[in-house]
C-alpha cells in the first residue's frame, strides 16, 4: 500500500511536557486518500492523549522500560502522544496493514525512535501477526480509542484483547457514545474476561473531556 501525503492536512495537539513540541500527524479530512475510518483523528482518541498526558503530569503514570500496544491506532495520535509523554517506554502502534503507511509517516513527523508502527487485524490472530512477540512477554499497557463503533467488530477485538493481555497488563478503552445499547453490548462481552471501572471526570484532563466519551481501565480476570 503507497502512502500519497498530497491527500493529507496537518493535525497538532499540544502536550505539556515541558519543552515538547505539539504532536502533529497527517490526516485525511477530505476522504480522498480512502484509507478508512482510521485515517482521521477521532474526538475519543484526543481525550485518551490527553487523560494520559494528564496523568503523567501528575505524576501518575511512569512507563519507564514498559511496552505499550495500541490497538486500531488510526492515526496514531494516542500512541505518538506517549511516546513523546514517555520517552523512555515502547509504544507499538498497530491497525489493518491499509493504516500502517500513514502510521509509519506520523511516527516519523514526530522522530519519536520509542514508537513503531505493525499491522494487527483484530480479525485475525494477533500472535502470528506480531511474530509470536506476546506468547511470553505481554504488553504492559494496551490502548484502544474509538474501537467499539461497529458492532460486528465487538467479539474479535475482545478476542484479541483476551489472546493479548497478561494478568498485569492494564487495558485502557475509550469511545464516544453513539448507540448505547450496543456499546453496552460491547463492555458485557468484555467484562466476561476482564475486571473493569470507569474513569471517572475528576481523574481526566480539566478541559480535554466530553460527557458523550467514555473511559474505562481494566485488567484481565485471572485464569481468563
Ligand atoms: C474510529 S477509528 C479510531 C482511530 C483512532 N484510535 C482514534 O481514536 O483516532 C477505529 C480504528 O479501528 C481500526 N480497525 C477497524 N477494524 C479493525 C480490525 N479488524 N483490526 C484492527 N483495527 C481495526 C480502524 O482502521 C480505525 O483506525
Amino acid at each position: 500500500m503507497t502512502f500519497n501525503s498530497d491527500n493529507y492536512i496537518e493535525y497538532e495537539l499540544e502536550i505539556s511536557r515541558a519543552e515538547a513540541s505539539p504532536v502533529r500527524v497527517l490526516q485525511d479530512a477530505t476522504g480522498a486518500a480512502r484509507c478508512g475510518v482510521g485515517s482521521t483523528v477521532w474526538d475519543a482518541g484526543l481525550v485518551m492523549a490527553k487523560y494520559l498526558d494528564h496523568q503523567a503530569q501528575s505524576g501518575e503514570l511512569d512507563l519507564t522500560g514498559k511496552t505499550v500496544l495500541e490497538l486500531g491506532a488510526g492515526t496514531g495520535i494516542v500512541g505518538i502522544s506517549l511516546a513523546r509523554l514517555q520517552p523512555k517506554c515502547t509504544v507499538i502502534l498497530t491497525d489493518k496493514a491499509e493504516l500502517v503507511p500513514l502510521l509509519k509517516h506520523n511516527v516519523g513527523m514526530n522522530t519519536c525512535e520509542n514508537a513503531i508502527a505493525e499491522a494487527l487485524d483484530w480479525c485475525d490472530s494477533g500472535e502470528q501477526q506480531l511474530s509470536g512477540r506476546w506468547s511470553e512477554a505481554r504488553p504492559d499497557v494496551i490502548l484502544v480509542s474509538d474501537g467499539i463503533w461497529a458492532s460486528e467488530l465487538h467479539k474479535p477485538l475482545a478476542d484479541t484483547l483476551s489472546r493479548l493481555a497478561g494478568e498485569h497488563t492494564r487495558v485502557v478503552i475509550g469511545y464516544e457514545t453513539r448507540k448505547f445499547d450496543e456499546e453496552a453490548k460491547f463492555v458485557a462481552l468484555w467484562s466476561q474476561a476482564f475486571r473493569f471501572r470507569d474513569i471517572k471526570p475528576g481523574e481526566q484532563h480539566p478541559v480535554m473531556q466530553s460527557e458523550d466519551i467514555y473511559l474505562f481501565e481494566g485488567t484481565k480476570k485471572i485464569g481468563r
